[in-house]
């Protein structure tokens, strides 16, 4: 028998320590997402088993059991980037990355750049997978996961992704996808990254489901210097129906996320905690609906104008709307010393009608239950 069998069927006699499959299923726009569907589970046990696992063309599910850390496994690359936010030691430096800093920071004082080659593109990761972290031991470090053009079918639960080039911008984003189709991220917590938690690229990314996920903001290098991270969830793909739930986001400054591009998306009973910048930020073609969210302690709940549409779910009788084209009554948000949230557009609510659409539950559900539901090791 294969020791790694072995280990399975004693981790199963032991209480089912070790997690063979995925844990749930997607709801919302991605409902019905398989990834690697029955294939017989595969254990990486080096980095470069792990890239090959997520990057060959057989369905796959890939189950972590201890840390891959990818530091240093591509180099490092000292060179001359910029200092566009100021050079105290709380401040992220930027890399020069395609000339950004000549191109768009040029009055920026320049400033020496030593980054990890590792962390500035993400693993690649192929269609029909499923990425599963088993108990609180699946983490990946300094490298962030890259669902490739055209990819999908994809469940990522349960695994941390971190320490990725922190002190930099362009150092790396955490999780990317641009054109898919079908992606569930559930249960990851992501923390210490230069770049993007999380991003939704100017492609189609089409249906997500992101849920139960911890996006923890709390930095030693920050664009705003001031330890809360900037970079925190861009969505702004061509035609992206994307539902936002139970998620816990702690601790930005910015981004938390930005929505524009054509995408349509349900915010649902998460959980914002401790920003002094703001969350939303809502561009044209931004459509938001926010429901039984808790925001707690967020500065600016939605940044300057909405050059999109946004439906708050402001009150009972308001939120009958909703029951046309979502099958349920909105919940309200509930708001604890934070700034205003309340725009009420409604045109853009037809887009939910004939999808697959998150339950909501009150925001005080969302309260008790997220803080200690969200992120990797809790499922
Ligand atoms: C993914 O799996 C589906 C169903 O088995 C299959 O039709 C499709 O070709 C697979 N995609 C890739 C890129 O292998
Ligand atoms: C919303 O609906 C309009 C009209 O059908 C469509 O053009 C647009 O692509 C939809 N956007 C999204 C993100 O679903």
């Amino acid at each position: 028998m294969k020791i790694q069998a072995l280990i399975t069927i004693l981790a199963s006699y032991a209480g089912g320590a070790i997690a063979v499959g995925v844990s749930g299923a997607a709801e919302g726009f991605a409902k019905g997402v398989t990834g690697g569907g029955s294939a017989t589970a595969v254990y990486p046990s080096t980095t470069d088993e792990l890239v090959s696992y997520l990057g060959d063309s057989s369905a796959r599910v890939i189950v972590l059991t201890k840390t891959f850390d990818f530091r240093g496994t591509e180099g490092t690359t000292t060179g001359t980037g910029c200092a566009p936010w100021g050079t105290a030691s709380a401040c992220q430096l930027a890399i020069n990355q395609n000339s950004w800093c000549d191109n768009y920071q040029s009055s920026a004082p320049s400033a020496s750049v030593s980054y990890d080659n590792a962390g500035v593109l993400g693993i690649t990761v192929k269609s029909n997978k499923s990425l599963i972290g088993s108990g609180s031991s699946g983490v990946i470090k300094g490298k962030g996961l890259r669902i490739v053009s055209g990819a999908s079918n994809i469940i990522i639960q349960n695994i941390a992704i971190t320490d990725i080039n922190e002190k930099y911008v362009w150092g790396g984003d955490a999780l990317t996808l641009n054109d898919a189709d079908m992606v569930w991220i559930d249960h990851v917590t992501t923390a210490r990254i230069g770049r993007q938690h999380l991003v939704l690229g100017t492609s189609a990314s089409n249906r997500v489901t992101i849920s139960n996920n911890y996006f923890n903001g709390v930095t030693s290098y920050s664009a705003t210097c001031d330890g809360y991270a900037y970079w925190g969830i861009y969505f702004t793909g061509s035609n992206d129906l994307i539902t936002l739930k139970g998620n816990y986001i702690y601790h930005f400054s910015g981004r938390s996320p930005k929505v524009q591009g054509n995408t349509l998306l349900h915010a649902v009973n998460n959980y914002w905690y401790d920003s002094n910048g703001h969350a939303f930020e809502i561009g044209s073609g931004g459509y938001v609906l926010a429901e039984g969210n808790v925001f707690q302690n967020i500065a600016t709940v939605v940044e300057g104008t909405v050059e999109g549409q946004l439906f708050t779910s402001p009150d009972s009788s308001t939120n009958q709307i909703c029951s046309t084209y979502l099958g349920h009554v909105c919940q309200v948000n509930g708001l604890g010393s934070s700034g205003p949230f309340e725009q009420s557009d409604t045109s853009f609510l037809v887009n939910f009608s004939g999808k697959n659409i998150a339950s909501a539950d009150s925001y005080s559900v969302a309260q008790s239950s997220v803080p200690s539901n969200a992120g990797q090791g809790k499922i």
